[in-house]
């Protein structure tokens, strides 16, 4: 018989036999591998201002029994029970599906015979100290399978934050599968906990939603692959105690470093204690780890404060300018971005004269986004044209370097927009490469914004990306910044490159990123590129290690940017939001606002323009001139000093935020009326934050010929501004004032 009948034949039989008797038995016995006993003790993760325990019993269960203000010596801790009459429920450090499991697993493994019980015990663990960062590694490992998991912690020890993540070594003989992989669980003890997080989408990110946390589950993920900021951002708030305030309580601030499908869990159990697991989601990602590798999940940050989500967001703020941002902290360009006003048409003449009126605006760069690339599928919509990254010599027959050398001729620096992971079908590389792009097997493959999306799984695919990076940047020496835009979420989930091995896909999508990102940073470090996703979707700290800066939202209108900006801020830095005035009527809204307000809301981020300049007047060029030097003299504060938030634009008709130096000296504060509908108060009482009351400061108000506030121009002390006495006039709903605060010597 041939081979192919023989094992046709097989088939055959075996198909005959009912699945039961396919069954491999497995050995049971009563016999149960030793658990070697440990000496118990305690572990302290600590920060300046925070501490973090966890205690090992004597069967070598690790558990986290306290985050939060230091509690001393944490040997206390041993023999801390807070699992009930045998310990059993005990708060685990990283609860694993198996075992004495009841609650949540961050860890679910499937063994190579089916079996899907894990049970850790710590083994040892080791603390490195280096330069302000303390990392704690704790060894655990399961007798029966082999599996050894670290959990690792980095203390970044002045700002209060600790990272947390793990590593899982499959040390057994045998393929497994990690059905769930968390970074982190976090225990905290009985209470109430108030829940605040951020929904959106496209023009709405970062909006706030706040529930208290009862029994059972909460979850916020995402499943869309890519985009984390539209649908839900991964990270949160929660205010210990039951109700959100910005200066007062306990209050933790946790944000996962992804920027693909995250899951963050919050339940509270039986005993009113709550348990937040949170890492990569499992959805689709059955995540194979074959005998000898190992898997490193992404970081969770975490920090802790008294001082309500003013302090915690602080902490965030100070550790992501330092760790957790490219260049964080430092200062980024003014500049005027051609997309609202001129969108896919312009030719050089258009760029020129948009160089011009920018430069005499006082702006320092100016960026051509979307449109001048593509010359068989030209790019003059978004129907055609990505992936072909040629200038298209019909809109710039002089080229990219022209027009980047004319930018410097005039004192300003020069950026460029590029899209690299996607692709038009009406393009040369969706001919040529159909392998390349995200699809399932026999389905369509849908569009969005009539495109589709690149395989970053594929190393060629990764190769390509940084290509178009690489090479767009060296169409001129010139180029000082790039706008790096991703408008798709992924749909038809799949990669032609992983073959069989598709539970792959979500992670290594994201994985392949990074590479693309590493490398483009390795050769690039001083390129300032804005991480840009259909406005806001991509706000992660997992691309913000990268970027220097994000496109906060396309919504370009003041009165509803007030929103997403506050939100932002309450995790992310404000020195890496990009914030622009666009015309009026609003493209995205069809709201009016007068400039001054438009310039007031954008200068509390990285300013700039985004409109074309030949159609202001002649006075409003000249107050855009005013606010773009006016905010060159405080931008410092914006971009490296300490944000306090006054007055919230989601509760209050008057919104009010301010940004203090490190020694206390100097202060922006920027207020805003909303909306107005009281004639008879005489002005709206902000209480300032931060200062220092013994100081005296003198208070002015600017980009204004002659101020409406009674005290302008004159010196209040630190006290007196933050308890009550300072009150700004508004007249009429999208007014705005911007005040300066310098100390006396
Ligand atoms: C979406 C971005 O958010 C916009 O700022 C602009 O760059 C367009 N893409 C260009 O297509």
């Amino acid at each position: 018989m041939k081979l192919r009948s023989l094992l046709l034949a097989a088939m055959l039989l075996l198909a005959a036999v009912p699945s039961e008797a396919r069954r491999k038995p497995q050995k049971f016995t009563h016999e149960t591998v030793d658990i070697p006993a440990v000496q118990p003790r305690a572990i302290a993760v600590e920060t300046a201002g925070t501490q973090l325990v966890l205690q090992v019993d004597a069967r070598g269960t690790v558990n986290t029994v306290h985050y939060g203000a230091p509690a001393g010596d944490p040997a206390q801790f041993i023999g801390f029970n807070q699992g009930g009459h045998h310990n059993f429920d005990a708060p685990s450090a990283y609860p694993t599906a198996g075992g004495r499991f009841n609650g949540q697993d961050a860890l679910h493994v499937r063994y190579s015979d089916g079996n899907q019980n894990t049970e850790l015990y710590y083994t040892s663990h080791e603390v490195q100290a280096r330069d302000g960062v303390t990392t704690t590694t704790v060894r655990l490992k399961d007798y029966v399978t082999a599996l050894e998991v670290d959990l690792v912690y980095d203390a970044y020890v002045p700002e209060d934050v600790i990272l947390m993540h793990t590593v899982i070594r499959n040390c057994g003989k045998k393929d497994i599968e990690l059905r769930n992989a968390a970074s982190a669980s976090l225990n905290l003890t009985p209470g109430k906990y108030l829940l605040t997080h951020f929904y959106g989408g496209w023009a709405t990110e970062m909006q706030i939603d706040q529930t208290l946390l009862t029994h059972d589950t909460k979850v916020i993920e995402t499943r869309r692959g890519t985009q984390t900021t539209q649908g839900n951002n991964p990270s949160f708030l929660l205010s210990c105690g039951g109700s959100f305030s910005e200066t007062d309580g306990e209050t933790i601030a946790g944000a996962l470093a992804w920027s693909g499908n995250f899951r963050i869990s919050f339940e509270i159990d039986q005993s009113d204690r709550l348990n937040i697991v949170s890492g990569i989601n499992p959805f689709a990602s059955a995540y194979p780890l074959r005998a000898g590798q190992s898997f490193t999940t992404p970081e969770m940050i975490y920090t802790w404060s008294c001082n309500g989500a003013g302090g915690a967001s602080r902490n965030m703020h100070r550790w992501a300018r330092k760790y957790g941002v490219w260049k964080g902290g430092q200062v980024n360009p003014t500049l005027l971005n051609s997309w609202e006003g001129a969108y896919f048409s312009f030719t050089t003449e258009t760029l020129l004269r948009m160089i011009d009126d920018a430069a005499s605006m006082g702006l320092e760069m100016f960026v051509l986004d979307d449109g001048w690339f593509a010359r068989e599928h030209p790019r003059n919509s978004d129907k055609a044209g990505l992936g072909d990254w040629e200038v298209n010599t019909d809109k710039i027959p002089e080229g990219i370097d022209y027009i980047a050398k004319y930018a410097h001729s005039k004192g300003l620096k020069f950026g460029i927009w590029i899209e690299p992971e996607m692709v038009n079908p009406d393009s040369n590389l969706a001919a040529e490469h159909p392998d390349w792009i995200v699809q399932s097997p026999g389905r369509e493959i849908y569009q969005s914004r009539n495109q589709w999306i690149l395989d970053l799984t594929n190393p060629a695919v990764q190769d390509f990306v940084f290509g178009v990076f690489d090479r767009t940047v060296s169409l001129s020496p010139d180029i000082d910044y790039v706008k790096w835009d991703s408008n798709r979420r992924i749909m038809s989930f799949g990669s032609p490159y992983l073959g069989d091995e598709q539970d792959r896909f979500f992670v290594e999508y994201i994985q392949g990123l990074y590479n693309v990102c590493r490398r483009m940073r390795e050769k690039y470090p001083d390129i300032v590129v804005q991480c840009c996703s259909a406005g806001g979707s991509r706000i992660d700290y997992g691309s913000m290690r990268w970027f220097n800066e994000v496109w906060t939202s396309d919504n370009t209108d003041a009165i509803t940017r007030a929103r997403i900006q506050w939100g932002t801020s309450l995790i992310y830095p404000p020195c890496v939001m990009g914030s622009h005035v666009s015309a009026v009527p609003n493209h995205q809204t069809g709201n009016v606002t007068p400039l001054k307000f438009r310039f007031d809301v954008a200068a509390a981020g990285r300013l700039g323009m985004e409109l074309q300049p030949k159609t202001l007047t002649d006075e409003e060029k000249a107050l855009a001139d005013r606010c773009i030097q006016s905010y060159k003299g405080y931008r410092d504060l914006v971009f490296d000093g300490d944000l306090y938030r006054l007055s919230s634009p989601f509760d209050s008709d008057f919104y009010s935020l301010m940004y203090v130096s490190a020694d206390r000296r100097r202060a922006v504060v920027f207020c805003y009326c909303l909306r107005f509908q009281n004639h008879s108060i005489g002005g709206h009482v902000f209480r300032m934050q931060g200062l220092d009351p013994e100081l005296r400061y003198t208070v002015s108000e600017l980009n204004v010929d002659s101020s409406r506030w009674w005290g302008n121009g004159r010196q209040f002390s630190g006290a007196f501004l933050s308890n009550g006495g300072f009150n700004p006039v508004f007249k009429k709903a999208n007014t705005s004032m911007v005040f300066l605060l310098e100390a006396a010597e």
